[in-house]
């Protein structure tokens, strides 16, 4: 009796990390996939799905320019809910902590289904940092019946907070999968990006991204400032930013980098670009989760513009440095790996404490292992 997973996405990162489980799922004689792409982002969300050539089968399209936590997460439910009534799945999957997950939790949780979540138990101890990501993986970690934990310390967190052990699993994270399959895959394709960034010649690259709501304001600006001065300080090094959609950040980004000239600003790249960028990076400036985990895989450092992070592991290995927002702090660190090589080198690791790119078969394996859709049927014929 095979368990029918509705497998829910609706931002980028989660596509990028579940785009491996759909791919696994698809190919299980136990597990009949349904994808649902809730469109919490839409042009973002859509270069990764092409990419990986998935088709969705339900689309719910509830993206608003400049949308509200409340109003994305009422319409999110909303949908969500109606989804499970018309598809009456065995179970809900779910990867990471957007908006998204947080509802789709909630909606296994009154539809009284089992919730598995995937990359569980990343925390911050934080509820305002990330903001609201520590809180809707709270809920997540609260709804799910199996936990697919990546590394040891997000499995010990959950078990610190009275997770039973037999639902607590670690997997790796399927980030891992997904860059080991692209950078596999891009091998070939590097001619498409050299002639594409031929501007940047032999110039270093500093690679940037940012989209941390609780940086918004103050924060933002002041890593902005510390980005324009750091290009005046290294003229002969190229910035690339290629900047998130959300208008929060747009805007701010727009008003402070643009003009100058060693400064570039794009549309967000897409996943296998992106990587190549990354590879073709000599220093990565960033807030995001998923670049935290990337980056250690390619041998760059990382300073990461957030005062705390849920993802320990790198930093322990001296790839990823955090800095928070301060102007100083961010021209100090990276003036130095940008002009002292033993700094630098130190920094260049290549061991990736996220996973050996089996996280998704793991992942499946353990859906399938439950016999929900068995259990299911049982209570059905009761
Ligand atoms: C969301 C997640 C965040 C995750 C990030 C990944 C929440 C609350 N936030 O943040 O945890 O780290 O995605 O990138 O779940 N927009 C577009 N097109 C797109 C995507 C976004 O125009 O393809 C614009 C829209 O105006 C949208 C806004 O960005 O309203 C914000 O999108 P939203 O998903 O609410 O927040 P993110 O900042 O993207
Ligand atoms: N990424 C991308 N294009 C970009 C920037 C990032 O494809 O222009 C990828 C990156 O490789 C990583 C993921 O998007 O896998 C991270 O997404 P994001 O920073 O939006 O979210 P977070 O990980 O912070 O939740």
């Amino acid at each position: 009796m095979s368990t029918r997973s509705l497998i829910v996405l609706g931002t980028r990162p989660e596509a990028i990390k579940l785009a491996p489980v759909i791919q696994q799922a698809q190919r299980h004689a136990l597990i009949e996939p349904l994808v649902c792409s809730t469109g919490q982002h839409r042009e973002m969300l859509a270069q990764v799905l092409g990419y990986f050539g998935i088709q969705p089968d339900l689309n719910l399209d509830v993206m608003r320019p400049n949308q509200t936590l409340a109003g994305l997460t009422s319409r999110l439910i909303e949908h969500l809910n109606s989804v499970v009534s018309s598809t009456t799945p065995d179970c809900i999957v779910a990867q990471g902590d957007t908006t998204t997950v947080m509802t789709a939790a909630m909606v296994a949780f009154y539809n009284r289904l089992p919730f598995v979540h995937v990359e569980a138990g990343l925390r911050t101890g934080n509820m305002n940092a990330p903001w609201p990501e520590e809180y809707n993986r709270r809920i997540a970690g609260l709804t799910a019946s199996l936990h697919c934990a990546p590394t040891e310390s997000s499995a010990d967190n959950l078990r610190r907070e009275g997770v039973p052990e037999s639902q607590i699993h670690v997997t790796g994270n399927t980030v891992i999968d997904s860059l080991l399959w692209t950078s596999a895959r891009e091998r070939e394709n590097a001619s498409v990006w050299n002639e594409k960034y031929e501007f940047l010649g032999d110039a270093r690259l500093v690679l940037i991204t940012g989209h941390r709501r609780e940086n918004f304001g103050a924060g933002f600006r002041s890593v902005l400032n510390g980005l324009a001065d750091l290009a005046q300080r290294f003229p002969e090094t190229q910035f690339l930013y290629p900047v998130h959609l959300n208008p929060n950040v747009q805007k701010p980004v727009h008003e402070m980098l643009e003009g100058i000239p060693n400064i570039r600003l794009t549309a967000p790249a897409s996943y296998p670009e992106f990587i190549w960028l990354m590879d073709r990076s000599t220093l990565i400036i960033t807030d995001s989760g998923g670049v935290q985990e990337e980056a250690p895989s390619l041998g760059k450092p990382v300073l990461v513009t957030r005062e705390v992070t849920e993802r320990p592991e790198a930093v322990e290995t001296g790839a990823v440095e955090l800095i928070g927002t301060s102007y100083e702090r961010l021209m100090s660190q990276a003036t130095l790996l940008l002009t002292d090589e033993r700094a630098y080198a130190a920094r260049q690791i290549t061991q990736n404490p996220y996973g050996d790119g089996h996280a998704a078969e793991r992942t499946v394996r353990l859906i399938a292992e439950q016999h929900w859709g068995a259990a299911a049927t049982q209570r059905k014929a009761a």
